[in-house]
């Protein structure tokens, strides 16, 4: 496990970027699992910068979806998945997706693709990765789950007053830890102690970022996360 401690968010951004940057130079057509949520937005915008400079070319990379609420007209402005393409697929001109909707089908064509090569996440306030809500064992499978309190307080502030959705599918447990590197992006006081219990606390299915351990792991956080 690699942990950096970067001295503001803008810092962690660029770190970050460089971080996925040197995986796709050595291997252009690599597999992708994104996070949406806050934190890796300035990561996301630097590496379109790249692209749109040229010195960055993701032509060749897959995109796969993390999570997704469930019960969304396809129009629905809340859809992560077009959070996703607007912040990350289309501004790094990436042409291949896989979406998550039906976890057999999301399961399948991962596996056609040979699993991740990388997974690129946030830490939930309860420690959840996509929407695998504590607890969350080390094995559990993509599926669709209930939203615990804190999951839908945290995700209030991305949608201007709208309602969460209660209900949301996510990539398991076993797809993220099976990726064969992973990056953790943690940012902020309100963070420190999640990711406190997750990177010195026992492996414990009710901080389910806790099982991050197993992979070959890179956390960058910044200082008010991790001073
Ligand atoms: C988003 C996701 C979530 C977030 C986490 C942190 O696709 O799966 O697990 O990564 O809730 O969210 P932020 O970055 O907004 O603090």
């Amino acid at each position: 496990m690699t942990v950096r401690t970067l001295p503001d968010t803008l810092m962690l951004a660029e770190v970050a970027a460089d971080w996925l940057a040197q995986r796709v130079a050595l291997k252009p057509e690599l597999t992708v699992l994104v996070a949406t949520g806050q934190t890796p937005m300035g990561m996301y915008g630097r590496l379109a910068a790249r692209v749109q400079a040229g010195t960055l070319d993701c032509s060749q990379v897959t995109a796969v979806q993390l999570d997704e609420y469930s019960g969304l007209a396809p129009e629905d402005p809340r859809r992560l998945r077009d959070w996703m393409m607007t912040s990350f697929v289309t501004p790094l001109r990436i042409l291949k997706v896989v979406p998550l909707d039906d976890p057999a089908t999301f399961t399948a064509e991962l596996e056609a693709l040979g699993g991740l090569d990388v997974a690129i996440l946030g830490l939930g306030p309860n420690g959840h990765l996509g929407f695998n809500e504590p607890p969350s064992g080390p094995d559990a499978p993509t599926r669709e789950v209930a939203l615990t309190p804190e999951s839908l307080l945290s995700n209030r502030h991305y949608w201007n007053g709208l309602d969460v959705p209660t209900r949301a599918v996510t990539a398991g447990m076993d797809v993220i830890l099976g990726a064969r590197e992973t990056l953790l992006l943690v940012s902020g006081a309100h963070k420190r102690a999640i990711l406190g219990a997750a990177l010195d606390g026992p492996e414990t299915p009710e901080v389910p970022a806790s099982y991050l351990r197993r992979t070959a792991l890179t956390v960058l956080a910044d200082q008010e996360a991790r001073p």
